[in-house]
């Protein structure tokens, strides 16, 4: 019979890129989806260390899963993502029910760890970040299952070289490690054939994309005198032919180069969005991150992106609760938030995260004030989003298609080049696939997204799909 299988994912999308890579390699190994967790033979769970909270679910689902494998003992149930890189004996050791653990490197043994698992017993396989060499770390030549047909992600770089004092990530993922110019075009040109049009690249900061590969060159003696910049990248995935849509996700706001708002600038299928993670307003907590910029630097970099950039919308992440974060430092944020008027913010509660900088600081900020601050900070970021989402009004933007509404599926759903969410009636002529380029008229506006009315079909999509019921 054929084995099932389901994966939890936590985290980023590097994260979520991961889980198609291993996807990808169970189904070459024969296995099928599972409808639900709970009938599936394996259960992988893809896991996040960037907060406590990340730590805690893990375990807690870890919890669960003991009850389910008492009822059938032939599940297996394996630990991947960061977490597992982090913590890959404790893992065994609060959940000895896991029969794999496998590494952020070691995303191409899943499979066979899962195989060894059942004729030798649990195995755990996490290789260290900087012993990693190019092959685990792109795994590219390794099979995928992309959730959708039309959209895919790319990764143009693993790991990060900055040290932010309250950031996990370098310690798990490594030192920077950018996947070569030419392989990264020629990924985006078969994926372009394969009917994808919307790509998404990936990094923990874009911007300093090829820095390693140009001190490599150097190293080896060659002329690095022309070094590919992220702006070039983009440029050269933005002219592959059919490719739509390229978005990217993150930019470092210390190394976001007006080269790079030029590209987007003047190449049109980068989107008009920048996910600028500014972290504070406050010069101090700022440096006491090691961010690299100041308040007054991130302005100027955002205005200048949007003098340059046509209908930019601007999103970000914010830490509230640093430690030492004062009520003028937490002002200083407010002021800069309001005045960038932010289409959206993620907004976290600073957690400390053993092993780095910050968690050995003093100063703590009490909870409460963490959480008055969080809700504060919502509450300017609603204002402006909801002032950016009535501006919208009257206008026709171009729309990719996701599929049916959850809440309504006489309504069907997609993003607009601003990465808005909107919603429209499905016409007479039924549901467009997704992966349809529409244009549609914005008539109203809520908080969270748009509603609008289909004008046209613009271009439909080259691979044959079912339509999905996408969850807003
Ligand atoms: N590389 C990206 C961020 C990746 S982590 C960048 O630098 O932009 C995503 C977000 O998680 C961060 O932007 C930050 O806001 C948040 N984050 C990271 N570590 C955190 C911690 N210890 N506590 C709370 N939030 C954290
Ligand atoms: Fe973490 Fe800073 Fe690197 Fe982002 S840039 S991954 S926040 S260390
Ligand atoms: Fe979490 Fe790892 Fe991403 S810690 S945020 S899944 S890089």
């Amino acid at each position: 019979m054929t084995r099932t299988y389901h994966i939890a994912t936590y985290g980023c999308q590097m994260n979520e890129h991961d889980t198609e890579r291993i996807a990808g390699l169970l189904e070459a190994d024969g296995m099928a989806p599972a409808g639900e967790l709970e009938s599936a033979d394996v259960v992988v769970l893809n896991t996040c260390c960037i907060r406590e909270n990340a730590d805690n679910k893990l375990y807690a689902k870890l919890g669960d899963l003991k009850v389910l494998k008492t009822h059938n003992p032939d599940m297996q149930i394996a630990v991947g993502g960061c977490l597992a890189q982090k913590d890959r004996d404790e893992i065994r050791e609060r959940a000895g029910h896991v029969d794999v653990v496998f590494g952020t490197h070691n995303v191409h043994r899943a499979a066979q760890l899962l195989d060894d698992a059942r004729q030798y017993g649990p195995q755990v396989e996490v290789l260290e970040a900087a012993a990693r060499d190019d092959a685990e770390a792109f795994p590219s030549a390794l099979p995928a299952r992309r959730e959708v047909d039309y959209s895919a992600w790319v990764t143009i770089q693993v790991g990060c070289d900055n040290n932010c004092a309250f950031c996990i990530v370098p310690a798990v993922r490594g030192p920077e490690l950018s996947r070569p110019f030419d392989d990264l075009v020629a990924e985006a040109q078969r994926l372009a054939d394969d009917g994808v049009s919307e790509i998404t690249l990936l990094g923990q900061n874009v911007n300093s994309y090829g820095r390693d590969l140009t001190l490599a060159a150097r190293k080896a003696g060659e002329d690095t005198r022309v070094r590919p910049l992220f702006g070039d990248l983009l440029r050269a995935v933005g002219a592959v032919d059919g490719i739509e849509r390229v978005r990217y996700t993150s930019p470092h706001p210390k190394d976001l180069r007006p080269e790079t708002i030029e590209a987007m600038a003047e190449t049109p299928s980068v989107c008009e969005h920048l996910h600028l993670p500014v972290q504070s307003g406050s010069d101090q907590v700022l440096a006491a991150m090691h961010r690299g910029y100041t308040g007054e630097r991130y302005l100027e970099r955002v205005n200048l992106a949007k003098a340059t950039i046509d209908d930019l919308a601007i999103t970000t992440d914010i830490i509230v609760g640093f430690p030492g974060e004062t009520d003028a430092d937490h002002r200083a944020t407010m002021e800069l938030v309001a005045e960038v008027g932010y289409d959206a913010a993620y907004i976290f509660i600073y957690s400390p995260r053993p092993g780095t900088e910050a968690a050995s600081l003093a100063n703590t900020v009490p909870h409460e004030v963490a959480v008055e601050r969080l809700e504060e900070l919502r509450r300017v970021v609603q204002r402006s989003s909801a002032h950016n989402h009535q501006e919208r009004i009257g206008r026709t933007e171009r729309v990719l298609v996701e599929g049916l509404s959850k809440r309504d599926p006489s309504q069907q759903t997609g993003r607009t080049g601003q990465y808005k969410l909107i919603h429209f009636p499905v016409t007479e002529a039924g549901p467009l696939r997704p992966g349809t380029y529409a244009d549609v008229q914005v008539v109203d506006a809520a908080r969270q997204y748009l509603v609008g009315e289909l004008v046209e079909v613009v271009s439909r999509p080259k691979t044959r799909v079912r339509i999905p019921v996408v969850s807003v």
